[in-house]
């Protein structure tokens, strides 16, 4: 296994909820090292950038103006094996499978449906480098 790092975003509507502080405490308590952390929000133009891999898709709109409904967290998470384990503790795309399914996973416990499902992360090792290097600058990594 290697040491990987991968792009996590606590979504507009997680954020809107308070829920920031204990998704970046879940990962932190997984053993996952925090390396970059900022918040902002996302222009219309830089969420479809962030998201250009899903332009093509039906749900593209729906999804550009959610991420730019309000406020965002994005940070660098670091650990193994770190953009599938990510990838586990956030759970399924839809909050209402995740709860059925994956029932401690943040999407289960900060999401609606499979639309606003309160966090984003990284898919492979290709989607983070991209990501990582789309919201955070060299200087911003530690
Ligand atoms: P993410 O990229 O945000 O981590 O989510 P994901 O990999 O689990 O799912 P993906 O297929 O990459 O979809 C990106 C985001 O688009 C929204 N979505 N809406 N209404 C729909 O059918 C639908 N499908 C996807 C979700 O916000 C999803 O996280
Ligand atoms: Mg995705």
């Amino acid at each position: 296994m290697a040491v990987e790092r991968t792009l996590v975003i606590v979504k507009p509507d997680a954020f809107e909820k308070g829920a920031t502080g204990k998704i970046i405490d879940r990962f932190l308590e997984e053993g996952l090292k925090l390396k970059a952390l900022k918040m902002f929000k996302f222009t219309k133009e830089q969420a479809e950038g962030f998201y250009y891999v899903h332009k093509e898709r039906p749900f593209f709109g729906e999804l550009v103006e959610f991420m730019t409904s309000g406020p965002v967290v994005a940070m660098v998470l670091e650990g193994e094996n770190a953009i599938k384990r990510v990838r586990e503790i956030i759970g399924p795309t839809d909050s209402e499978e995740a709860r059925k399914v994956a029932p401690n996973s943040l999407r289960a416990l900060f999401g609606t449906d499979k639309g606003k499902n309160a966090v984003h992360a990284s898919d492979s090792p290709e989607s983070a480098q991209y990501e990582i290097c789309y919201i955070f600058s060299k200087l911003e990594q530690f």
